[in-house]
Order: structure tokens, then C-alpha cells, then sequence
């Protein structure tokens, strides 16, 4: 059986966009491979060190949120990266093997730098996330990793330094693959090319109903479709791009697209759709998500399981990395 490594920072809850562009894959494939999710509260610190406990509380949030869209830890393990200790010895030994041109190099860094106004004040811890990412990769000796189109510089990042401590110490790792979905990334509510927790413009799969009709309402259209009675443009309109991932029937999206293009259909009318479409599908999320938070003590106890034999995976691993690196005494 192949092997899936994949994971969240646990910064806030998760939204519309982390379920298109990789929760939706991990739940598909969860029996088709030993699947991992990490996570990753120690890379949540590279930058909000000055917040521990909002990265703790989110912890058990991001726990609900898988449980609550169906990774099922009886087929998937749940694991809190600070519980494996190993993930941070094998990023300090794969430092070596990369260099901060490199690093300063990777687009994704590079974006959210600016995004959080780091400029030169960037903490080293920052910069070399993708170095610890790829150590979450390899410890776990992945295969495949289902994640959103902004983490392709990570699993770059991970092959090329797989590559490295192959040729230099012998063959101990696998180079894994990146999956991204098919629908790529979910735009954000104001149009803007990506949801993101902290930008203002996500629905979270913990919202209520009423917030859920209230950021629909609230969405960017096509801002020339000033008129119900006038023709509307599908294409950049982030309504049609939520229909399109969520309406099952494929066929009443294309339906609406020429009612719209044709003119007729107006944007109220539209997003009351989306909202019936949504609410089909966050309805029994968010009540298996009230399911789980009744219950802290069942849902700790998962991250406890899922840690330990998370552990004892990367354990195995950092036993091979020690012999092939000579420090095994
Ligand atoms: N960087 C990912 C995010 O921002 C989280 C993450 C940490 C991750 N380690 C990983 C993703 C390993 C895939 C594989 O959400």
C-alpha cells in the first residue's frame, strides 16, 4: 500500500477552500492508501509565535473539522506534529542540504512574506518552513501528497532534497508526488484568487446557516450585471466557481451559466441557489461537528492513538536517517 502524508497549519478553523483543494481527496483515498494528516502545530509557530495558545485551541478545531467531513481514524491517522519530536531532528539534518538562496527562492514563501509584512524581519523559523515541511514528508516516507496548488514549491522543495541525501548518504527515501484537485483553488467571497482564513473572505465549514447565507449574500458577482433583465459573465464570478464544486448535478450548473449569460437570471436569485447548495452540504458537516465537540475527551484521545503510531513511523525512519548519516554510535 502507498503511502498519503498530508496536513494543516493549525492557525483557525478550515474553509470551503482547504476542503476543495485537499480535504475532499484525503477522504476519497483515506482506504485506498496509509493515510497521515498532520497536524503541523509546530510550523503554525513559525509564524505566530506570539500566540501558542490560539495555535493549541486550533489544534482541537482543525480535529473537528476532519472528523466532521469524514476522516475516519479507524483508516486515517491523525497526528500532532509536536508530538513526533522527530520531525524537528530530521529538519535540522536536511538544513544542510538546502540553501537560504534557495529558500528565499520558493514563490509561496516569497507571496506570504509580503502578505504578512515580514520584509527582512522574517523569522529564520519562517523561511525554513518548507525544510521542516519536507522532513513531515519523508518521516512518514509518503507517496502522494494531496494539498492545495500553493504548496506545488513545497513538494519541489522536498524532492530536491530527497534527491540530495540519497546521492550523498545512499538510498533512504522516496520522491512523493504532489495531487492537487481537479478544481484547483476555491476563490475567496470577494473574488480574490484564494480563500484564505485570515483575509476575511472564507466560509468556514463551522459556519451557521445564517452567517453561510449572510457571506453568500454578501459575495462578489459580475460588477456589470447591474440588472437582473441584463447578461451576467460566468467566467471570474466566484458564485459560479462554488457551484461548480458543490452542486452535484453538473448539469443544472451548466443550465444556469446560459440563463445568466443570456440575461434573466439575477444575482439574488443566483445566490439564494448557491445558498440551498451549500447548506446541503455544510448541513451534516457541521452536526457531526457538533457530534464531536460534545465529547473533547473521545476526540483527544484520537490525537493521542494517532500520534503514537505516527511516532513510531518516524522513529523507524529517523533510525535509517542516523545509520545512513553515521551518528548512530
Ligand atoms: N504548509 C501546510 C499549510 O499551510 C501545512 C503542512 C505542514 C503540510 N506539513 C505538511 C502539508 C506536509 C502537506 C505536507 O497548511
Amino acid at each position: 500500500m502507498k503511502t498519503i502524508l498530508t496536513g494543516d497549519r493549525p492557525t483557525g478553523s478550515l474553509h470551503l477552500g482547504h476542503y476543495v483543494g485537499s480535504l475532499k481527496t484525503r477522504v476519497a483515498l483515506q482506504r485506498e492508501y496509509a493515510t497521515y494528516v498532520l497536524i503541523a502545530d509546530v510550523q503554525a509557530l513559525t509564524d505566530h509565535a506570539d500566540e501558542p495558545e490560539l495555535v493549541r485551541r486550533n489544534v482541537f478545531e482543525v480535529a473537528l473539522d476532519y472528523l466532521a467531513v469524514g476522516i475516519d481514524p479507524s483508516a486515517a491517522t491523525i497526528v500532532v506534529q509536536s508530538g513526533v519530536p522527530e520531525l524537528a531532528e530530521l529538519t535540522v539534518y536536511y538544513l544542510n542540504l538546502v540553501t537560504v538562496a534557495r529558500l528565499g527562492r520558493n514563490p509561496t514563501v516569497k507571496d506570504e512574506m509580503q502578505q504578512k509584512g515580514f520584509g527582512a524581519d522574517v523569522p529564520a523559523g519562517f523561511l525554513v518552513y518548507p525544510v521542516s515541511q519536507a522532513a513531515d514528508i519523508t518521516a512518514f516516507k509518503a507517496d502522494v501528497v494531496p494539498v492545495g496548488e500553493d504548496q506545488l514549491p513545497m513538494i519541489e522543495q522536498t524532492v530536491e532534497i530527497v534527491r540530495r541525501f540519497n546521492r550523498l548518504y545512499g538510498p533512504v527515501f522516496v520522491e512523493p508526488t504532489a495531487l492537487v484537485s481537479k478544481h484547483g483553488r476555491l476563490p475567496g467571497t470577494d473574488g480574490q484568487s484564494k480563500m484564505g482564513k485570515s483575509i476575511g473572505n472564507a466560509i468556514f465549514l463551522s459556519d451557521p446557516t445564517d452567517v453561510v447565507a449572510q457571506k453568500v449574500m454578501g459575495m462578489f458577482t459580475d460588477p456589470g450585471h447591474a440588472r437582473a433583465e441584463l447578461p451576467g459573465t460566468v467566467e471570474g464570478n466566484p458564485v459560479f466557481s462554488y457551484l461548480e464544486a458543490f452542486e452535484p448535478d453538473a448539469g443544472a450548473v451548466e443550465d444556469l451559466k446560459l440563463r445568466y449569460r443570456a440575461g434573466g437570471l439575477g444575482d439574488v436569485a443566483l445566490k439564494r441557489r448557491l445558498i440551498d447548495v451549500l447548506e446541503a452540504f455544510l448541513g451534516p458537516i457541521r452536526a457531526r461537528r457538533i457530534e464531536f465537540a460534545r465529547d473533547p475527551a473521545a476526540v483527544a484521545q484520537v490525537l493521542r492513538e494517532g500520534t503514537a503510531r505516527g511516532r513510531a513511523v518516524a522513529h523507524q525512519t529517523l533510525g535509517e536517517v542516523r545509520r545512513a548519516l553515521h551518528l548512530d554510535g
